[in-house]
C-alpha cells in the first residue's frame, strides 16, 4: 500500500508527532505492506510532483520536534480550479495526476479549514483520504480540540503570566494580542488561564468605552494595572454593522500595525493610563508539542492508520467527548467552529469579574 502524507497551512506544535503517530501505527499494523511517502510543502508538492520515499528511521527522534518535517506553505482552495500560467490544466488536475503518476492509494493530510476543504475536494474527484485536525486556532468544526492549540495556549498563558510583574511593577495597561483572525478560542483559553483581566475575541465586538470603564474600575477598587488578552481578529462594535469590504477600507485607512495599538491609543485618549502592547506573535506555533498535544497526536494518528487499515476514507480523525472519532469530510469542509458568546466558557470568564470588552 502506497501512502503519500502531507503537512498544509500554518504549521503548528505537534505536526511532527502527528506524522510519528500515523508511520508507527501503520508500520505496527501492516509491516513491510506500507510504503510511506512524504509529499514537500503541502499541495505544492502534490502540485508539482515533489514527494519521496521515506522509512521507518525518517519518523524516529521526531516526537517533540516543532514545525514539519515535510515542510508547508499556503495553497488557497480558491485557486484549486484555476489553470496556472501557461498551463491548461488546473491546479486539481496536476494533483490528481500525481498521485495517479505515484500510485498513491491513500493520502494523509494533516491542516486546518482552508486544508480540508481542498481534502474533501479529492476526496470527491475520487481519491482515498484520512485527514487529521491541526491549527492553534482550534476553529475546525466537527472536533472538540485540534492540535497545536495546548502547546499555543501554554505558550500564549506564559506571555500573559510573565507580563504581570512589568504591568504591576510600574502601574500599566498592558494589551497582549493573541493569535486568532476569525476565532477567539486561544485568546479566550490563555486570558482566563493567566488571569487577564480583559478579554477581547472576535465573536464578541469590543465598545472601547466599556474596556475603559472596566479598566477605571479596576483602578477605582485599588488594582495596580490591567492586562487585556486581544484576539489579532478582535472588532469593535461599529466594525461588527459593516461589510467585510468597508471594514477593510477602515482599517487600511487607520495609521496601525494591528487592533491592539488603536485600541491602545483609544484607551490612553479615554483614561489617560500609560499602555504597552505586546505581540507574541508566531513565538505561539513554534517549538516543542506540550505533553497534551504530543498525547493527542499519538492518539490521532493510530486511529488515522486503523481507517486507513480498513479502508475507511473520506474521514478526519476527530474528539468529541474525549473520543477519537471519525467524522465525514463533507460535513467538516467549509465550517468554522467559532466560540459561541453565551457558550459556559464565557459565562464562567464573566462570572469570575471578568470583562469581556462589551
Ligand atoms: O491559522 C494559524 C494562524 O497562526 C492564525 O492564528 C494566524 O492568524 C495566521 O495563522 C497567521 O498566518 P501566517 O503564518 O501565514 O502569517
Amino acid at each position: 500500500m502506497k501512502i503519500g502524507m502531507l503537512t498544509s497551512g500554518g504549521d503548528c506544535q505537534g505536526l511532527n508527532a502527528a506524522l510519528r503517530g500515523v508511520a508507527k501505527a501503520l508500520y505496527n499494523g501492516l509491516g513491510n505492506k506500507v510504503r510511506l511517502y512524504g509529499i514537500r510543502d503541502g499541495y505544492r508538492g502534490l502540485i508539482e510532483g515533489d514527494y519521496h520515499e521515506m522509512c521507518e528511521r525518517d519518523f524516529s527522534d521526531i516526537l517533540t520536534v516543532g514545525g514539519t518535517i515535510l515542510g508547508t506553505s499556503r495553497q488557497p482552495f480558491k485557486e484549486m480550479r484555476k489553470a496556472e500560467g501557461d498551463s491548461e490544466e488546473t491546479r486539481l488536475e496536476k494533483m490528481l495526476k500525481t498521485i495517479k503518476t505515484a500510485g498513491f492509494d491513500c493520502l494523509v493530510i494533516l491542516g486546518g479549514n482552508g486544508t480540508h476543504k481542498t481534502a474533501n475536494l479529492l476526496a470527491q474527484h475520487g481519491v482515498n483520504v484520512v485527514t487529521l485536525p491541526k491549527t492553534i486556532d482550534n476553529d475546525l468544526w466537527g472536533t472538540e480540540v485540534t492540535f497545536g492549540f495546548q502547546s499555543a495556549v501554554d505558550i500564549a498563558t506564559t506571555v500573559i503570566d510573565s507580563i504581570h510583574s512589568t504591568a504591576f511593577s510600574h502601574s500599566r495597561v498592558f494589551i497582549v494580542e493573541v493569535m486568532g483572525h476569525k476565532a477567539g478560542w486561544l485568546t479566550l483559553y490563555a486570558g482566563i488561564a493567566s488571569g487577564a483581566d480583559i478579554i477581547v475575541i472576535p465573536e464578541i465586538p469590543y465598545s472601547i468605552k466599556a474596556i475603559a470603564q472596566a479598566i477605571e474600575k479596576r483602578e477605582k477598587s485599588g488594582k495596580r494595572f490591567s492586562i487585556l488578552a486581544v484576539a489579532e481578529g478582535a472588532i469593535s462594535k461599529e466594525e461588527a454593522e459593516m461589510s467585510k469590504k468597508e471594514r477593510k477600507a477602515l482599517r487600511e485607512q487607520l495609521p496601525y500595525p494591528s487592533v491592539s495599538y488603536r485600541i491602545a491609543d483609544e484607551l490612553k485618549a479615554l483614561t489617560g493610563q500609560e499602555i504597552r502592547v505586546t505581540i507574541p506573535g508566531h513565538y505561539q506555533r513554534g517549538g516543542a508539542p506540550c505533553p497534551a498535544d504530543r498525547l493527542l497526536t499519538s492518539r490521532l494518528g493510530a486511529a488515522a492508520a486503523e481507517l486507513i487499515r480498513d479502508g475507511r476514507f473520506g474521514n478526519m480523525v476527530a474528539v468529541q467527548n474525549n473520543r477519537i472519532v471519525p467524522v465525514p469530510l463533507s460535513e467538516v469542509a467549509g465550517k468554522l467552529k467559532t466560540v459561541p458568546p453565551d457558550s459556559d466558557i464565557v459565562q464562567a470568564a464573566r462570572d469570575l469579574g471578568l470583562s469581556m470588552g462589551d
